[in-house]
């Protein structure tokens, strides 16, 4: 058997995708909140457009999402049929801390996800819960901008402490910062941050990437703190950069591309910031500004696996003029042409799984955990909800079959497997529900009609085989 007796199988979700309930159980106001459908998401994301209310003129998909606020029992019921192990879900921040900067926490966020945790545990699925999935309190945003200032270490503090606390023996897997190199690209949906003008942007993201990384391992003293059975994990959007050609000049390119992605997990697995970014800020002259203790505590408190997001290759070319771009998640790259993709154009390459799968494990020597991969797709259903979705399977089969390659064959040290949006919720990158990954089917659209109604797929059966079998059967 290729996969480990307590492989870890499962769905991902995030608060902001699927729980809706913005504004109850005292919850307060988050970025991920105001991030509205259309056209204008995009420049509000990147933190080109300011956006820090709603207001009438724009629909904001994250206030009702799929309402798993309020049906989450119904959904839990849904995976643990399906035989999940494990269930990644975020915390939404303001629904414990509203504003972000309060002493004490609000009784009623924690209570939703201790009801929530042991909801899971009825049916034997273990929480991964992801501490921030690309929120942050806005009061955070206007009042101290964010993580671009050092006090939000001590908030985020704050949070962790609590929930470790309070979920102790309810939750042993967390992951600090989903995508936190997400941060470079969409600054104000990775991490709340804005820019004034004149502002170095280069200098703004890494300041506040310190920040977040001086975080990330505080975390991680206090979770082992407060109980040695926690695991903590890092998480990378993740899918290796290939170059266009074998130019040397296009490999190197890539080498570069993936050291973006790869200074993140760097820091948090090896505990140190990678000479070849201490030199290109010192090149830019953006070093971050650091405090005494902080190199010492990265050193002392790495994380204790890694984990990824993966949906994709990427391509990069030292030549300008080769700009054929492909869509991808949150940040694009160049056209494979030896990939098929997506209906959203995000490019399909199972042994890039593999591929990803064995640098990191090169890198690093950790066990790994991919935590997010599936297929957008559109999803016709018949009268009773059901989809006759073979291009989801096909696409989970060839991505299971690699990661299987990866443990069997190349002897990479894999916990487990979560897919993405195990249950239809809204796109991140575009607010649409039109772009589904789920097992189960959700009736709803992109303007926000539809009875929420939620049915299964045919991917639901195939996946509950799967899990059974530890991932032998696949057909
Ligand atoms: C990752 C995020 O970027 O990819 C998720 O962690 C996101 O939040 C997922 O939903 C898929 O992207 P999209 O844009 O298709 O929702």
């Amino acid at each position: 058997m290729a996969f480990r007796k307590d492989f870890l199988w499962g769905g991902a979700t995030a608060a902001n995708q699927c729980e809706g309930g913005y504004n109850e159980g005292g919850r307060g106001l988050a970025n991920v909140d105001v991030i509205p459908y259309g056209k204008d998401r995009f420049p509000v994301m990147a933190g080109e457009m300011k956006m820090l209310d709603f207001d009438d003129e724009h629909f904001y998909p994250a206030k009702e999402a799929i309402d798993m606020y309020h049906r989450y029992k119904e959904d839990i019921k849904l995976f643990g049929e399906m035989g999940f192990k494990t269930y990644r879900l975020s915390i939404g921040w303001s629904r414990i801390f509203p504003k972000g900067d309060e002493e004490i926490p609000n009784e009623e966020g924690l209570k939703f996800y201790e009801d929530l945790f042991k909801e899971c545990h009825k049916y034997g699925i273990e929480p991964l819960v992801t501490i921030t999935h690309f929120d942050c309190p806005i009061h955070l945003t206007k009042e101290y901008g964010s993580w671009k200032n050092r006090k939000l270490i001590t908030f985020y503090e704050r949070l962790c402490r609590t929930l470790f606390t309070r979920y102790k023996g309810l939750v042993r897997y967390w992951l600090t910062f989903n995508e936190i190199n997400v941060l470079l690209h969409m600054p104000f949906m990775g991490a709340g941050v804005l820019f004034e003008e004149g502002e170095n942007k280069e200098a703004v993201k890494y300041q506040a990437a310190h920040h977040e990384l001086v975080a990330s391992a505080l975390a991680t003293k206090i979770a082992h703190e407060i109980d040695p059975e926690n695991k903590v994990g890092c998480m990378l959007a993740a899918g290796n950069t290939y170059p266009y050609s074998c130019k040397p000049e296009d490999v190197f390119k890539s080498i570069e591309k993936d050291r973006e992605n790869y200074f993140f997990i760097d820091v948090q697995s090896r505990g140190e910031y990678p000479p070849y970014a201490l030199k290109m800020m010192e090149r830019k002259g953006i070093t971050p500004k650091m405090e005494e203790g902080d190199l010492k505590l990265l050193k002392e408190n790495t994380v204790d696996f890694i984990s990824f997001s993966y949906y994709s290759s990427r391509v990069t070319s030292s030549d300008e003029k080769v700009n054929s771009s492909a869509e991808g998640n949150l940040f694009g790259s160049i056209k494979n042409p030896y990939l098929k993709a997506s209906e959203w154009g995000w490019q399909i390459d199972p042994l890039g799984l593999r591929i990803t799968l064995n640098t990191m494990y090169d890198r690093y020597q950790k066990p790994l955990f991919i935590v997010e991969n599936g297929l957008g797709a559109v999803d016709i259903p018949d009268e009773n909800g059901y989809v006759e979705d073979d291009y989801r399977i096909d696409y989970m089969r060839e991505h299971i079959k690699a990661m299987k390659d990866a443990v069997d064959i190349d002897g990479v040290d894999l916990m487990g497997y979560t897919s993405w949006g195990c249950i239809d919720l809204v796109s991140a990158s575009t607010g649409e529900m039109k772009k589904r990954y789920g097992f189960i089917y959700v009736d709803r659209d992109n303007e926000g009609n539809g009875t929420l109604r939620r049915s299964k797929k045919k991917s639901f059966y195939w996946y509950k085989k799967v899990i059974a079998s530890n991932g032998e059967d696949l057909e």
